[in-house]
């Protein structure tokens, strides 16, 4: 039996759908309609509540719904024998990098500035540089992380990427471990957050990283809003040390009404949109998980609990 938990922005029945594609017959229950808790097998889920996922006794596999399990490892009540596997899923990652693409050519063309112009009415035009001569910098360069580096170096820019062990990928110079971030910092014009969020990289966008990026570089967030020191990042803004940043996830989300993220003339908010799973192209994923925890498998992408992502 599957237990569906979700945010209120997504559609159970669309996940029902997706999984009886493969599975005709497959009994599906949609929190809070439990049924005899005892009877759920797999627990597919996103943002689950903390306490919940303790309350199911019978459990074979904690599935997320998405890349990240920082929603499922924050729960303190996990129950720790129970595989949990996340999403590696093309599309997820195809998006992501439509998104950072679409956000560093926004800040390498200035869109910003243009934007503040037309509220003033002024034409104003000025030369681009070249591509070659905006060095970017992906914190993260796992599945998602790595794509988007990848497209990035294909467009010309000049990237970098920082990881926790050595990577080699084709055109991204590499910089490994905690005592190189500084250097990968100073070099990084456009920085992109990739990482998961773990006990290591919560806060790791702070007074002292920030300082440490090149004078008017420009931040973008889509990692998760527990990587930045939301005051650091808008201190470093307003004191002109960075130009600006551009925003997907938040400590707080929604992001509260009186957040000065909201008005900030050089930064610009999206509501955790940068790749949202699609039920279609993930479904086989979790079929194929659920099919492997039945014959006491290890699921496709389990989660390290002691790497923490
Ligand atoms: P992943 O494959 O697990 O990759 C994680 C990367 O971060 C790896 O390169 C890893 O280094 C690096 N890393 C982890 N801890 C580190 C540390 N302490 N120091 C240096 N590097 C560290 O994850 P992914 O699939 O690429 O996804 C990354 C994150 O993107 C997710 O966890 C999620 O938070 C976020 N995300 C956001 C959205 C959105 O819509 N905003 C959508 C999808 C995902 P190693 O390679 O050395 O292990
Ligand atoms: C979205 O934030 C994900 O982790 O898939």
């Amino acid at each position: 039996m599957v237990l569906l938990f979700m945010s209120d922005s997504d559609d159970p029945k669309v996940w029902a759908e997706a999984l009886r594609a493969f599975e005709p017959d497959l009994q599906v229950r949609v929190w809070p309609d439990v049924g005899v808790a005892e009877e759920i097998e797999f627990a597919l889920v996103w943002l689950p509540p903390p306490g919940m996922l303790a309350g199911l006794p019978g459990l074979k596999l904690i599935q997320s719904l998405g890349a990240g399990i920082d929603h499922i490892f924050s729960d303190p009540d996990l129950p720790r024998d129970v595989p949990v596997a996340r999403l590696v899923d093309d599309e997820l990652t195809r998006q992501m990098v439509e998104y950072v693409t679409l956000a560093v050519l926004s800040r390498h063309r200035r869109i910003d500035r243009y934007r503040r112009l037309q509220a003033e009415r002024r034409w104003r035009p000025s030369r681009s540089v070249p591509l070659s001569a905006s060095r970017v910098g992906v914190l993260g360069l796992g599945v998602i992380g790595a794509a988007v580096a990848t497209a990035l170096a294909g467009l010309g820019l000049a990237v970098a990427g920082w990881s926790r062990a050595p990577k080699q990928i084709d055109r991204v110079e590499n910089f490994a471990g905690a005592e190189r971030l500084d250097a990968f910092l100073a070099r990084s014009d456009i920085l992109v957050c990739l990482l998961p969020l773990t006990p290591e990289t919560e806060g790791v966008l702070n007074a002292r990283t920030l300082g440490a990026l090149p004078e008017g570089a420009y931040v973008i967030n889509v990692g998760r809003g527990g990587h930045v020191v939301e005051a650091d990042l808008i201190a470093a803004i307003d004191g002109g040390h960075l130009s600006g940043a551009w925003l997907d996830v938040f400590r707080s989300e929604p992001l509260p009404s009186d957040h000065p993220f909201w008005s900030h003339p050089c930064v610009t908010v999206t509501p955790h949109v940068a790749a949202l799973t699609e039920p279609a192209s993930a479904a086989a994923q979790v079929i194929e998980n659920i099919r492997r925890a039945r014959r006491g498998r290890e699921p496709l992408h389990r989660v390290d609990l002691s790497a923490g992502y």
